[in-house]
């Protein structure tokens, strides 16, 4: 359970529900270990955080896998569902929440939040016309079809509807969601994803139907059972299911009470009608305060092209971070892509990158410069003072300001941005250990000289794993503990007493005389496989 400090800041965000038709995805992988990279990030600048993931088990695409295979929905969704869990743990993701559709606290926050929206007027009965993808679980409008009523995201059949169904006036928020757009121009990120949304509301909304006839997985429209709610608007209520205690009584009151609203949502391009536009009307009008701020990242595809089950060429997260391990796949994605823009993955790019600014860069770094440590000085941290070390020191002048730079980065979600700005940190140690050629200047005798070198060095190191650790925590760890502090990026509970960013991302907190742990590689160089995921 997540105590909750009254005087710390909070910080609350969400991944996606995901659907449990079929197995994580590259995709789901990607916006949830962005997620938890942000979680860590909060969490070391000393706020209160909660993470919230989990699965969204409803609807017609779900009924039909489960049928496909002969199971029925709840024991599909439960096997599916674990698979996701066990994925983030292996992928280091600590979420604090994982929320399940199918949970029965969930029926009951559904149900008040209908009534809610009920009560308001909002929600009339009316005849349902048009094209349907299941797989996207919504509407079409016939200018966004394909050839042959095909849905232009999934390349599949579309099928025609025409029945009653539930509708939620959405027409009713055009103005209020113009005007929330304008208010608070940050609602919605990256920009591009901001004109995607102005320009489709622009166009006018529609009211929208949340009820779909001939379907049982699903809840029942509270006051006329013979509909099913559909599956969107019951997932997104998740988002506020989640928040319950596990002993508190499942009421929107007791939901709402500590952690909403929610500081962020994490989306991918594709959800983002639903979440720009759809959620704040309906929390609109159930007069619950709104989220602070959307953000819809890219799409991966995978070697330049569309990844797909048709084009058979989709990447298994669970095979990718067996074979390379949780702060590899965390890095590369991270560091390769632009967040907010679609990106690539490529299997010969992903071990370059990591041999590249790990295993060299970062590693290579630490071991030798550990190494001299041990023959020049004692095995002990030089007894030099960060802070009486002058401005102009090459690797001084980049740190003092990187803490305040990578942090802004962080904030920004510029994850990429954040990795080049402390590589260049690490480029530079490098760069400076073989100018000062300090195995010259121990043999010349100018010891102070030898420790001032590796001092700045290892002080480098120290600052950029920790400016990392929210993306490669279990490498940060080990360079951590090789420098000789107890410490460890995935303690949770430790992490503000411990390793508070206002001291760390600092340069210069290296205390002088530490006792060092033994040197070893921190990341072993990535073998190229014989067959590709
Ligand atoms: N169940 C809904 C979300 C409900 S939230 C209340 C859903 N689930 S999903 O499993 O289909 O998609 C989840 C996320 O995976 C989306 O953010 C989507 O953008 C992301 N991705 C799916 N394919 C992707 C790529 N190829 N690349 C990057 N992300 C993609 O939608």
């Amino acid at each position: 359970m997540i105590s909750i400090d009254t005087n710390k800041e909070k910080f609350a965000l969400t991944t996606p529900l995901y659907y449990v038709n079929d197995l994580p995805h590259i995709g789901s992988a990607y916006t949830t270990i962005a997620a938890d990279v942000i979680a860590r990030f909060q969490r070391l600048q000393g706020k209160s955080v909660l993470l919230i993931t989990g699965t969204d088990e409803h609807g017609q695409k779900i009924q039909r896998t489960a049928e496909a295979l002969g199971r029925s929905p709840q024991a599909h969704c439960d096997e599916v569902s674990a698979g996701f869990s066990q994925l983030w743990q292996q992928l280091n993701v600590q979420c604090d929440r994982f929320i399940r559709t199918t949970d029965p606290r969930h029926a009951a926050i559904v149900k008040e939040f209908f009534q809610r929206v009920w009560e308001r007027g909002d929600i009339y009965l009316g005849q349902q016309k048009g094209w349907y993808c299941v797989s996207c679980e919504e509407f079409k409008e016939e200018r966004d079809l394909l050839e042959g009523h095909r849905c232009s995201i999934h390349q599949r059949e579309t099928e025609w509807r025409d029945e009653q169904n539930y509708f939620f006036r959405l027409s009713n928020y055009q103005t209020k969601l113009e005007e929330l757009y304008q208010q608070q121009p940050d609602f919605i990120q990256p920009e591009i994803r901001r004109n995607e949304v102005l320009s489709f509301v622009s166009q006018g909304l529609k009211d929208f139907s949340i009820s779909r006839v001939n379907l049982d997985w699903g809840f029942p429209v509270p006051n006329d059972p013979g509909h099913t709610l559909y599956v969107w608007f019951d997932a997104l209520l998740g988002y506020v299911t989640a928040l319950l205690d596990p002993d508190n009584e499942p009421t929107l009151e007791n939901a709402l009470a500590h952690w909403w609203p929610i500081n962020l949502h994490l989306i991918g391009k594709d959800i983002l009608r639903f979440h720009a536009v759809y959620w704040p009307a309906m929390l609109m009008s159930a007069e619950v305060p709104l989220p602070r701020r959307l953000f819809g990242h890219g799409f991966l595809t995978k070697d330049g092209q569309k990844m797909g089950k048709s084009l058979g060429n989709t990447i298994d997260p669970v095979a990718l971070v067996n074979r390379y391990g949780s702060d590899a796949v965390r890095y590369y994605f991270l560091k390769e892509i632009e967040f907010g823009r679609d990106g690539d993955f490529n299997e010969t790019r992903f071990i370059n990158i990591l041999n590249a600014d790990l295993a060299n860069d970062l590693g290579n770094l630490l071991n030798r410069t550990l190494k001299m440590v041990y023959k020049y000085c004692d095995g002990k941290v030089p007894a030099v003072v960060g802070a009486e070390v002058a401005a102009d020191h090459p690797l001084k002048a980049i740190g003092v300001t990187l803490g305040d730079r990578t942090s802004q980065s962080y904030q920004a979600l510029a994850f990429s941005e954040a990795c080049e700005a402390i590589l260049a940190l690490v480029r530079m140690g490098n760069k400076f250990i073989d100018e000062q050629a300090p195995w010259s200047l121990y043999k010349r005798g100018e010891q102070q000289a030898v420790e001032q070198v590796l001092y700045s060095v290892l002080e480098s190191v120290r600052l950029a794993a920790y400016l990392l650790s929210p993306i490669i925590p279990n490498v940060s760890g080990a360079i951590y503990q090789q420098l000789g502090f107890a410490v460890d990026f995935n303690d949770r509970s430790l992490i503000d007493v411990s390793l508070p960013f206002v001291t760390h991302a600092t340069w210069g907190i290296l205390p002088g005389n530490q006792s060092l742990g033994d040197a070893k590689p921190v990341f072993q160089r990535l073998e190229a496989p014989e067959a590709v995921i």
